[in-house]
């Protein structure tokens, strides 16, 4: 059996990441493939229990933030994640540990070396196959995310913050090129998802 392959999402808010995710799954099912669509934080009854603290808590500390989001992390790759890629699965995953690095590290300045243990030590050598990277100037996207319902705990934040945020992920991708595909969001969504289509051909036709 092949393990499937493992693709994830990632961008400041409001950069389109649903609407994107929903175009990824169909494209695969349309290839004929088993996808689990899944997300983090949540994925799990733990992690959707940690993803309403680390959302809607009034206060949580940056290591606090750091710890729920690798707690969640942990049983969203033993019970979801690994064992889809094992039986030859697909998964594609709105946000995973870059956006610890991006947030975490990147916005609430905690240094790289703690997530690099704590990647380590959870996820051991898994790492996505491919990363698509939805970049768009912070003010519009977050006008968008705080026109939705009640802006959560992390959309409250200040524009400093997500300014600090994707610079982060613009750097991850520059650090790793070949795994991290930066995607400009801001252009039409036909154009974006043109884009997005053919990153994922290359990755089904075994070139990523
Ligand atoms: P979203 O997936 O609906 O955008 O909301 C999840 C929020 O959680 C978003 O503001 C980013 C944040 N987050 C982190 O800060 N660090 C992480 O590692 C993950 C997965 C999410």
């Amino acid at each position: 059996m092949t393990p499937g392959k493992f693709i994830t999402l990632e961008g400041g808010e409001g950069v389109g990441k649903t609407t994107n995710l929903d175009f990824i799954v169909s494209r695969l099912r349309d290839r004929g493939l088993e996808v689990v669509a899944t997300r983090e934080p949540g994925g799990t009854v733990f992690g959707e229990a940690v993803r309403e603290i680390f959302l809607h808590h009034a206060e949580v500390r940056p290591e606090a933030e750091l710890l729920l989001l690798f707690a969640a992390r942990v049983h969203h790759l033993r019970e979801v994640v690994e064992p889809a890629l094992q039986r030859g699965a697909w998964v594609v995953c709105d946000r995973f540990t870059d956006a610890s690095y991006a947030y975490q590290g990147a916005g609430r300045g905690i240094d790289r070396s703690v997530i690099d243990f704590l990647r380590d030590w959870i996820q051991a050598g898994l790492r996505p196959d491919l990363t698509l990277l939805l970049d768009a100037p912070v003010d519009t996207g977050l006008t968008r995310a705080r026109q939705r319902s009640g802006p959560d705990r992390l959309e409250r934040e200040d524009i400093a913050f997500f300014a600090r945020v994707r610079e982060g992920y613009l750097a991850l991708a520059q650090a790793e090129p070949g795994r991290i595909r930066v995607i400009d969001a801001a252009r039409p969504l036909a154009v974006v998802q043109a884009a997005i289509a053919s990153q994922l051909d290359l990755l089904l036709s075994g070139r990523v």
